[in-house]
């Protein structure tokens, strides 16, 4: 598995691209939009620039990682590419429609990979007409510091694309789990609720936001608070990932808490758009 196509150019996508050019890959990183193309390229640069700063890589590391990575616009240029990790938004139907295209431009034997977050995997799988070969492959943010990479498969998903994603990862340097398709999977099932119950704290006034953060950093060790780390995540994507484990299940639980939806409908996204929980 040499060349990689990485759909989308969001945080996750470019997370993944850095980790993979960084460990000898080449890579071809597509979004329909030639603007996105080149704010995903700019994204891997700052990546690899924040470790230079640091000392960890090389000039020469930086520049050669660098190299291997080529911002498309065409999703056609994905027919080189030995494995496909789609990365683009929540969206089933977006997700099925770019399989579906996929399946008319890869050889037969590529392997798919998704990274949805909480969507089936059985289900993205079905027009991609190579159920066998197509797995999540689920990655952390951010990408490059998280060592978590879940492999989920799907109904149909062989022995050997779940062995060659499992080394794939672990070239990658990080540790790859095998859970079961279940909506959330297992990290995003467990900490979703945790984020949309500190909203609700939030929202009766129980605490204030950083009072929230610093009680869970402080009273179970956790790295940051679940405020922040919404805001990290993406206030869309604790939204979606909620809307999916509330819709799947069926229990009111995992509804996303009113005051998550109103930050999403007023466009606080978290740090992308500089307003969450906090200001950025
Ligand atoms: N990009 C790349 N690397 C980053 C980074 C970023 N945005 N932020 C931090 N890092 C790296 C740093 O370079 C550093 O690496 P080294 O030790 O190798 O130098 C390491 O992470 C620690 O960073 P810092 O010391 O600067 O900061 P920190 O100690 O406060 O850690 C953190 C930052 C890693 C983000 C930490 O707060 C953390 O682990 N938070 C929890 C993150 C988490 O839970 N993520 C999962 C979210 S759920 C999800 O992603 C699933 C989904 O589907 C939505």
């Amino acid at each position: 598995m040499k060349t990689i196509a990485i759909l989308g150019t969001g945080t996750m996508s470019t997370g993944i691209a850095q980790v993979a050019v960084q460990s000898g890959h080449e890579v071809i990183l597509w979004n329909r939009r030639e603007a996105s193309v080149e704010k995903g390229l700019g994204g891997i640069r700052k990546g690899l620039d924040r470790l230079l700063k640091k000392e960890r890589i090389s000039q020469s590391d930086h520049d050669a990682s660098l190299a291997r990575v080529r911002g498309v616009a065409a999703l056609e240029e994905a027919k080189t590419a030995d494995i496909v990790i789609e990365a683009v938004s929540e969206d089933l139907e977006l997700k099925q429609d770019l399989f579906e295209r996929l399946s008319q431009i890869c050889a037969d034997e590529v392997v798919f990979a998704s990274n949805t977050s909480s969507l089936s995997i059985t289900r993205l799988a079905k027009n991609s007409g190579r159920p066998d070969l197509f797995i999540g492959m689920h990655f952390f943010n951010p990408v490059p510091a998280m060592k978590l990479v879940e492999i989920v498969r799907g109904l149909e998903t062989s022995d050997a694309t779940a062995a060659k994603v499992t080394a794939l990862a672990e070239k990658f340097g990080k540790v790859p789990i095998e859970v079961n398709d279940s909506p959330g999977f297992v990290v995003n099932r467990v900490v979703m609720p945790m984020i949309n119950e500190a909203a609700y704290v939030l929202m009766q006034g129980v605490a204030d936001a950083k009072a929230i953060d610093e009680c869970m950093k402080l009273g179970c060790n956790h790295p940051m608070g679940p405020l922040a780390l919404a805001d990290l995540v993406g206030l869309d994507v604790v939204c979606a990932i909620l809307d999916t484990l509330h819709r799947e299940f069926g229990v009111a639980h995992y509804k996303p808490c009113p005051l998550i939806q109103k930050y999403v409908d007023a466009g606080w996204l978290g740090t992308k758009t500089q307003r969450g929980f906090y200001q950025y």
